[in-house]
């Protein structure tokens, strides 16, 4: 069995704040977030509009795209960091309002690695025939984490959420997919190094919530090295070369990050999809927003060779190889 992409969607709040616009609040300035990050603009959720919200609506696009009925679905995986609640997963409030009782439905935290497990799951659960539909959603409200009176984080994240649906299909099949889907899977984690980027509260430590707390430098350098090599792993599990990539979907952390994945595979920068500069980053969400952009604007076509990798708190990182 391979896990077939049919469909994605996203949605990201009305609300948008520009770089000028956080000035007025903290001491930083358009010229420095631009010049650091490549970042002029995020989204931030609603009073009252929840990362379930916001997944909701992706998951209404993304079925609509497949042309699928949420009743056809059979198991739900929700990447987040900023869940509605503790508990329940936000997973399953996703599923109660898609009227779709019955089906497992669970949370994945990896943080911004979020959507690369939650993906990486869900393809086992199809490889294993446990699961033939599956809806794997990446959505998060960062602001809700953030304190926004640290210049030095409050202007990386935003608010989103992007998703795909799954669909089994047999590798010896008729339907000229068998040579679509994911190729595979890879994952990795590092908890050694939990204090460069973490948050600051929980429920078994402060029981608070808490904010969002970063070493900068040495998450970048981490990043550099961890999806250089992530992606290189991916390449070499297919025996494929960096010219096989139609399109590198990277995780939408700060365009320098992902300038040093480009240049190791030697892409061209027409093959890369960017969004960081509209939404900061979004975490789980941030690589099926990218996805649903370039998929809407007919950039990536049915069996093009996507290339897709993300790195986040724990650290985690990982990547994904797919034909769509
Ligand atoms: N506006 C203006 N100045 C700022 C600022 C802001 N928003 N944030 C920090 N600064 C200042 C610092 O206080 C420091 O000032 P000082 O020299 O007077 O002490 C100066 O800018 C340089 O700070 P530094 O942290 O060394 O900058 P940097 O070049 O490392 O860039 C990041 C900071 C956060 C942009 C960069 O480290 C980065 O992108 N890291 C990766 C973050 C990331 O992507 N995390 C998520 C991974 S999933």
């Amino acid at each position: 069995m391979k896990s077939v992409f049919i469909g994605c969607g996203a949605y990201l709040p009305q609300r948008s704040l520009s770089n000028a616009e956080l000035a007025k609040t903290v001491d930083t300035s358009d010229e420095w977030i631009v010049a650091r990050t490549g970042i002029s603009n995020r989204h931030i959720a609603a009073d009252g509009e929840l990362t379930s919200d916001l997944a909701y609506n992706a998951a209404v696009e993304a079925l609509a795209a497949a042309g699928m009925a949420a009743t056809e679905l059979d198991l739900i995986v929700l990447a987040t960091a900023t869940p509605d609640e503790t508990f329940p997963a936000t997973a399953t409030t996703v599923q109660a309002r898609l009227g779709v009782a019955g089906i497992p439905a669970f949370d994945v935290q990896a943080v911004c690695s979020g959507f690369i497990y939650a993906l990486a799951v869900a393809d086992n659960f199809i490889k294993a025939g446990q699961a033939r539909n599956v809806l794997v959603i990446g959505a998060e409200t960062f602001s809700r984490i953030l304190d926004w009176e640290d210049r030095t984080t409050c202007v990386l994240f935003g608010d989103g959420a992007g998703a795909v649906v799954l669909r089994a299909e047999a590798t010896n099949g008729d339907a000229g997919t068998a040579q679509r889907g994911i190729m595979s899977t890879h994952l990795h984690a590092d908890g050694r190094h939990h204090d460069m980027l973490y948050v600051d509260g929980g429920p078994s430590s402060t029981g608070t919530a808490g904010f969002l707390r970063m070493r900068g430098k040495e998450v970048f350098r981490h990043a550099v090295g961890n999806l250089a090599s992530v992606v290189g792993e991916a390449l070499e599990a297919n025996n494929l070369d960096a010219d096989a990539i139609d399109w590198l979907v990277p995780h939408q952390a700060n365009q320098r990050i992902i300038d040093h994945t480009v240049k190791k595979l030697k892409l061209p920068s027409e093959k890369v999809v960017l969004t960081v500069a509209r939404h900061g980053n979004t975490s789980a969400a941030s690589v099926p927003l990218a996805l649903n952009e370039a998929v809407s604007d007919g950039r990536i076509k049915q069996g093009d060779v996507i290339l897709m990798e993300a790195m986040g708190g724990g650290f985690t990182w990982g990547a994904v190889l797919a034909r769509w």
